[in-house]
């Protein structure tokens, strides 16, 4: 079985995010979602508006997504990547080159972010309709 990884916040899902999860798990049979935990969004200065068990459950509701493990620091792919035996490791453009590293332990994709969305862009505009 083939085996892809991919990380992220995902905070207030959006079809930018359905796209990266869908296509990340056309790469493989079977997507881990490493998922940022509370502190380490606090750790990044990202402020998740659910909670860490919230967005587990969202993700673990779609239909691309096989595992949701924790994202809790930012050096810990190396080992996942090993101790889950993953073929690939994929993240948004937004990352290009940012993790080309890990290319020792598995294959390496950026895939091409979705124009117009992001969770950022989501609490922005609502903050500017009120
Ligand atoms: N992503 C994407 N296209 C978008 C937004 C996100 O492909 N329009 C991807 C990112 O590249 C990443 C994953 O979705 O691989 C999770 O990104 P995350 O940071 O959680 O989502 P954003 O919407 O970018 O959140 P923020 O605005 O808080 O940075």
């Amino acid at each position: 079985m083939k085996k892809v990884i991919t990380y992220g916040t995902f905070d207030l899902l959006h079809h930018g995010h359905i796209n990266v999860l869908k296509k990340a798990k056309q790469l493989g049979d079977y997507l881990i979602v490493g998922l940022s935990s509370d502190e380490f969004n606090a750790h990044k200065g990202k402020a998740a508006y659910h909670s860490f068990e919230e967005r587990k459950m969202i993700l673990e509701a779609i239909k691309y997504v096989d595992e949701v493990i924790p994202e809790t620091s930012w050096d810990q792919k190396a080992d996942d990547i090993t101790t889950n035996h993953v073929a690939v490791f994929v993240m948004g453009s937004d990352w290009e080159g940012k993790f080309d590293e890990l290319s020792d332990y598995c294959e390496v994709i950026y895939i091409p972010r979705t124009d117009g969305i992001s969770t950022s862009k989501i609490k922005t505009d609502l903050l500017n309709k009120q």
